[in-house]
């Protein structure tokens, strides 16, 4: 394997906590192993945070965040130089980044690179923009014969948690660090046990960059690192991406202090082919909605509901494509796919492959054993005679793994795709403009992806309906969960 001298220098020494612009160990001295998912070997030794740890940040993160400190202080112009500068020192340390994270998570290191840091270095610039554009409005009163000045503007909320997962470690960490920075917020980051590092080394990124002392401190850990930020009085608002049984116990232990929630939960997305599609585009479609990110994405398609007619012709598309895919290593440049992050999760995902062959559906492609006798792999899985009961149709797996469902007519599939906790995403491939938009618009979910999947771009806001979330993230819309609106009504005497 070719690691950067950067890399390597960076895997050399044990990873520490950042609190207060310095990195230092965890107060009882605790640390856990990161594990390489492609080879099952420890990579690195990391500091795990208590609660007393999470105390020592939010005082750091507090005191930044305070009036009259550096960083209310800064101009919005200077943050939005800030901003700008941590993009192009992302883009400057890419590929770096991309080999830490295809070490940490598993992922093919050209995925990693053009898609997960690209998107992070792209994600600081735009919102660079909206630093000096977080504007208020006039709103005009009726007092009969007094005059009056009313107005809004756009307030930081406080400290702000981000805990965040292992699918797209260093994305999820930009998701909460630059909206919250943009708005003039401080942060701590609990990135996700299985995959710290690149959380880790952007903390360095943002120091050299001249974010100052407190406003991003990062916490590695496990469960009760988060529970302890949740549960923390000092924070004021949580930004959540991960499971919706952990997202529901953050909602409650949030009641505290009725702090802030946004939370960014699972999904089950509904991938609808009328007969009528481009059936060549809708089968690439449903492969790369299926399998994107070693099936590991809250968005991907998993649930695949095919116009009877084209069933057939579909499922042979997508199974024949599932089974070309090679697994692999991701840093060998002859693989497609890479492991999933963990034994836990590797045993979850063939357990539901063996749970549905166990309730009588059929593989029709992949198999319920693992790839090879190293490594979380497997290989991609389509299963067809599924009913809506099973439990590889109802719950959400976050692997490799699609259902294919037929169905006879538009309400039917509606109903059937509707009917789920879930709502983040979903799909129609018809080449009829009417059928397209009209079942868009019935679907229940934050995305819907008309002819097409993943098309995507840091513009757009996105977040669940149902039980996949709390709030939007990322575009214009992005920017109000992680402020303040205050109304300022002056007398013109
Ligand atoms: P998780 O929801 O347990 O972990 C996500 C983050 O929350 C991690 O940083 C974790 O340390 C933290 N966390 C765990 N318990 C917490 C608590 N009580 N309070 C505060 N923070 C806490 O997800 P996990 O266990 O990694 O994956 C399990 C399943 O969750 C996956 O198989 C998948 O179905 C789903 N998931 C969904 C994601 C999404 O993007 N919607 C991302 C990751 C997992
Ligand atoms: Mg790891």
């Amino acid at each position: 394997m070719n690691l950067l001298p950067a890399v390597r220098s960076f895997l050399s020494s044990p990873k520490q906590l950042l609190i207060d612009g310095e990195w230092v160990d965890a107060k009882d001295g605790r640390t856990f192993a990161t594990v390489n998912p492609s080879t099952e070997e420890d990579l690195v030794q990391v500091a795990y945070a208590s609660s007393v740890d999470v105390d020592r940040a939010v005082v750091a993160a507090r005191a930044a965040f305070e009036s009259g400190s550096p960083w209310s202080r800064m101009t919005p112009r200077d943050r939005s130089h800030l901003l700008w500068r941590i993009g192009d020192l992302i883009e400057a340390h890419a590929d770096e980044l991309a080999q830490l994270e295809a070490l940490d998570n598993g992922k093919r290191v050209e995925a990693a690179r053009d898609g997960d840091i690209a998107t992070a270095a792209e994600l600081f610039r735009y919102f660079a923009g909206w630093a000096t554009k977080m504007e208020g409005t006039t709103i005009p009163m009726s007092v009969p014969g007094r005059e009056f000045h009313a107005y809004t503007r756009r307030e930081p909320i406080g400290v702000v948690a981000g805990i965040v997962p292992w699918n797209f470690p260093l994305l999820m960490a930009c998701f909460k660090i630059i909206p919250a920075i943009t708005a003039g917020n401080t942060v701590i980051l609990k990135p996700a046990e299985q995959t710290p590092l690149t959380a880790l080394r952007l903390g360095e990124l943002l120091l050299e960059a001249g974010v100052p002392a407190g406003v991003v401190n990062v916490l590695p850990g496990f469960g009760d690192t988060g529970a302890a930020l949740v549960a923390h009085h000092g924070v004021d608002k949580v930004a959540f991406t991960g499971s919706t049984e952990v997202g529901k116990k953050i909602a409650a232990a949030a009641a505290g202090n009725l702090k802030k929630v946004s939370l960014e939960l699972g999904g089950k997305a509904p991938n609808i082919i009328f007969a009528d599609a481009d059936i060549d585009a809708a089968i690439a479609g449903a492969v790369l909605g299926g399998y994107f990110n070693e099936g590991q994405c809250c968005v991907n398609g998993s649930r695949l509901y095919v116009q009877r007619g084209v069933f057939d012709r579909v499922v042979e598309g997508v199974a024949a494509a599932a089974a070309a895919i090679t697994v692999g290593d991701g840093f060998d440049p002859a693989a497609q796919m890479g492991p999933l992050v963990s034994q836990e999760q590797h045993e979850k995902v063939l357990g539901y492959i063996r749970g549905a062959v166990r309730d009588g559906a059929v593989l029709t492609a992949g198999s319920a054993d693992r790839v090879g006798d190293r490594g979380y792999f497997v290989q991609p899985t389509l299963i067809t005679g599924v009913d809506e009961r099973m439990a590889v149709q109802t719950d959400e797996i976050f692997g490799p793994v699609v259902t294919a469902i037929p169905f006879d007519t538009e309400d039917e599939v509606v109903a059937a795709a509707n009917n789920t906790v879930y709502g983040l995403a979903a799909g129609v491939w018809s080449t009829d403009i009417g059928t397209a938009h009209r079942v868009g618009a019935r679907l229940r979910a934050g995305t819907v992806w008309l002819n097409t999947w993943h098309a995507d771009d840091v513009t757009l806001p996105r977040g669940g309906f149902k039980q996949s979330g709390w709030g939007r993230e990322l575009g214009s819309f992005g920017l109000d969960d992680y402020t303040e609106l205050k109304t300022v009504i002056a007398e013109l005497r």
